[in-house]
């Protein structure tokens, strides 16, 4: 097991990475730990109002494609580790916008692992670079099989690309110098402070507000959902116990095609809404698919599993009427990020569908 003191943790403000720093900071008192996020649109310091006061917590904005700062960062602070999750993350914008995703997901990857790499100048003893990447980079599965850590890279849209890129410059930054780094690929993940572009949250804003339910194509695309605390608690395993160099994928074994989710979330949200059975379905909306739609994404989580003793902790019905509940008791948390930019990004993303 790893023994580390003070621990970079890369886009904290975000969705996954404030469950991350939340579960570290409370779990590790004794570890320091800094979150470096640059608040895009996608960052929200309210997602992390319960631990920002804590004397183990600090938050320091930066942009990671900002080689110089991320450089003079390392030589200030003593970073054991660094917990890398900062990325643009949705494949929509990265079909509108793929620039933005070489930036900060290749980039700006790169540049930590320089500035890491001088600091710790090639002397990795209780030193590690965890790199948060996504089963997308496998590309998509037909009806059957599932992504193994063996499984070739074939990624598809410009966000899986960018992250394949940076699992690979990882990978060579382990084979090539030496250093203690290592990967996990996880599958899609659900659960509180969601940002509503991406489908689940997106989902009970517009049934909340009695607005289309976009689902695209036939619906009949498949995802592996997985709560996102049990995510968080896998990179907390993987992160103390794994092998410099190793890789592991973390999933739910939860496959759902895209329409069932979005009726069972249609049943659950007519419950807690009140309405009549029924009634929050009539809202589904087919549209226009994605521009190269990945078909089905499944993650066989064995090695994660029998190495390291990690099963998924919630049924997923449960997770999502806890997910329902979280955004109908925090409705200031839903109006503030969908005021402003998000109302633009919408209407430019569904106003042709
Ligand atoms: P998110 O979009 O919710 O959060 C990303 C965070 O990174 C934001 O806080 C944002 O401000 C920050 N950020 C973006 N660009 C930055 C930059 N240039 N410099 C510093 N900070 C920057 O993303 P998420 O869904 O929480 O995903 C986190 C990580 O997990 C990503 O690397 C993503 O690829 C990976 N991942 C996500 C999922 C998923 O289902 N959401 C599944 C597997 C892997
Ligand atoms: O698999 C892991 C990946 O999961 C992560 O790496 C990504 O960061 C994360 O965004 C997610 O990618 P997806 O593209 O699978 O997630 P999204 O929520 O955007 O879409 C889920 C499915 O729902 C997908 O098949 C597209 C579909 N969809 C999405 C939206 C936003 C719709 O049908 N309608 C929509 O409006």
């Amino acid at each position: 097991m790893i023994t580390v003191k003070k621990i970079l943790i890369t886009g904290g403000a975000g969705f996954i990475g404030s469950h991350v720093v939340r579960r570290f900071v409370n779990n590790y008192p004794q570890y320091e730990i800094v979150n470096l996020d640059k608040l895009t649109y996608a960052g929200n310091l309210a997602n992390l109002t319960d631990i920002e006061n804590k004397p183990n917590y600090r938050f320091v904005k930066e942009d990671i494609t900002d080689a110089q700062a991320i450089d003079e960062l390392f030589k200030t602070e003593n970073f054991d580790a660094v917990i890398h999750l900062a990325a643009e993350s949705h494949v929509d914008r990265s079909i509108s916008d793929p620039t933005a995703f070489v930036m900060t997901n290749v980039i700006g990857t790169v540049n930590l692992l320089n500035a890491a790499r001088a600091y710790w100048k090639g002397s990795y003893d209780q030193k590690r670079f965890y790199h948060v990447s996504t089963d997308e980079v496998y590309g998509a599965l037909g009806d059957e099989g599932m992504f193994t850590e063996t499984t070739a890279y074939d990624p598809h849209s410009p966000y899986s690309a960018s992250k394949a890129s940076s699992d690979h410059f990882v990978r060579a930054y382990h084979d090539t110098y030496g250093m203690d780094c290592v990967i996990s690929n996880c599958s899609n993940n659900y659960g509180s402070h969601h940002f509503p572009e991406k489908l689940i949250p997106l989902a009970i804003n517009n049934i909340k507000n009695n607005k289309p339910v976009p689902v695209y194509g036939k619906g009949e695309n498949v995802r592996d959902w997985l709560w996102v605390e049990d995510h968080a608690r896998a990179i907390d395993v993987i992160f103390h116990n794994s092998k410099a160099g190793d890789t592991y994928n973390i999933g739910g074994h939860n496959e759902w095609k895209n329409i069932d989710l979005i009726n069972l979330l249609c049943s659950i949200m007519d419950e807690k809404l009140g309405r009549e059975k029924g009634e929050s379905a009539k809202l589904i909306t087919y549209v226009t698919d994605r521009a190269g739609h990945d078909l089905r994404y499944a993650i066989d989580s064995t090695k994660l599993q029998e190495q390291l003793d990690w099963v998924p902790s919630l049924q997923f019905e449960e997770g999502l009427a806890k997910t329902v509940d979280w955004y109908l008791q925090n409705e200031d948390w839903l109006t503030n990020v969908t005021s402003g930019n998000y109302q633009s990004y919408y209407e430019q993303q569904y106003s042709h569908k």
